[in-house]
């Protein structure tokens, strides 16, 4: 019977949601009964630590358990069932303009002798993907960002858990905001898109969710607080994405530079808001910054069943020599699309369709009027 081997990585920032694609994506791959339906037999490689895996010298030094993994169904056996990545992971770009370090990445995928790779990220990853499978190597993409910011597909991985989590912990804060009866303004994740806040915010029932697709007022945020107490409120959460910024205001920075990807380490817009609201409204505030927090913990059931199908739709795609393309969620549906369409793109939220500027909030009409 033919041999193939496929190598899967995962690359940017983590979430839950990628152990189940690695364990899917390895059964699949190496499932006996499929194997001979398909008359090859896979052997697959986990890569450690996103696209820095492929990036060893040779040498005299050069310890490849370092860089590489082999996998087996029972060694991925419980790996569903944990957050994070077993393959760990990092903002390594080889196709940083300062250093290109792609020939090094191609060689290195030769030398392993893989047939074919899985690259499980969000945009940065799958755009490095992208210029491999355009540099003739073959392979495909799982998309994942708790984010929830790419196009074509209505779903990346860690997104669910990332909302349980936002729940949970505003469920927390209710009980202290309530006995002292306090703001309390919550950030999370969300560079560009307010996907993360509106759906969090949503699922947590936020008084206010900001979001980066709507500058704010912060006079209209201390107004519309104001209203809530009057109307017997004893606490209010305003949630608000670390990308939301103030009308003719800047984006907060976190931490000066840039990642390897050029992405700025935003932060501080919760700390700003609280001390704003405090000043406007004379109302205790404090503020929270749930940061990380979203991207841990064991992955929700939504997440181990995107998780799963993703996993086996990527090793579909290879089976059938369709590379250079993403698997996707589509309309209830898992389907897949060429991963240049999505590269450097973004989701943002329609304001107009999901988003109440008025009351800075969740949409308050499914059926509109006619
Ligand atoms: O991957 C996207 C993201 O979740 C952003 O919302 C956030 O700005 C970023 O990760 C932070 O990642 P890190 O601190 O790991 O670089």
């Amino acid at each position: 019977m033919a041999k193939a081997k496929i190598g899967i990585l995962t690359g940017g920032g983590d979430c839950a949601g990628l152990n189940p694609a690695i364990k899917w994506a390895v059964k699949t791959a190496m499932d006996r009964r499929l194997e001979t339906e398909r008359g090859v037999q896979y052997e697959v490689l986990g890569i450690k630590n996103g696209w820095s895996g492929l990036m060893f010298e040779a040498g005299s030094d050069l310890n490849l358990d370092d860089y590489i993994m082999p996998l087996d169904e029972q060694k991925v056996r419980t790996w569903d069932r944990y957050g994070g990545t077993m393959l760990g992971t990092s903002r390594t770009n080889p196709y940083n303009p300062k250093n290109n370090q792609s020939r090094l990445v191609m060689d290195n995928i030769q030398k392993l002798g893989l047939d074919a790779l899985i690259a499980i990220g969000g945009d940065d990853t799958l755009g490095v993907a992208c210029k491999l499978a355009q540099d003739g190597v073959k392979v495909v993409g799982i998309p994942k960002t708790i984010d929830k910011d790419m196009v074509e597909t209505d779903y990346t991985l860690g997104f669910e858990t990332a909302l349980n989590v936002i729940t949970e912990e505003v469920d927390r804060l209710r009980t202290t905001a309530g006995s002292h009866r306090r703001i309390f303004v919550v950030e999370t994740m969300g560079r560009h898109s307010g996907w993360l806040a509106l759906e969090g915010g949503e699922s947590c029932g936020a008084y206010i969710i900001l979001i980066p697709e709507c500058d704010f007022s912060i006079e209209r945020v201390g107004e519309l607080l104001l209203e809530g107490r009057k109307a017997g409120n004893l606490y209010e959460i305003v949630l608000v994405a670390e990308g939301a910024k103030p009308a003719g205001g800047e984006e907060f920075i976190r931490q000066e530079g840039v990642d390897g990807f050029g992405h700025k380490m935003l932060g501080g817009v919760g700390e700003f808001l609280a001390r704003e609201i405090y000043k406007s409204t004379g109302m205790e505030t404090r503020s929270v910054v749930l940061s990380h927090l979203q991207r841990g913990g064991a992955p929700c059931a939504f997440d181990r069943r995107m998780g799963r199908y993703f996993g086996i739709a990527a090793v579909d795609l290879i089976v059938n020599g369709d590379f250079g393309r993403m698997v996707a969620y589509r309309n209830g549906e898992i389907t897949s699309c060429p991963m240049a369409r999505v590269i450097g793109r973004t989701s943002y939220v329609d304001i107009q369709k999901h988003y109440d500027v008025e009351r800075y909030n969740g949409r308050r009409a499914i059926f509109r009027n006619k």
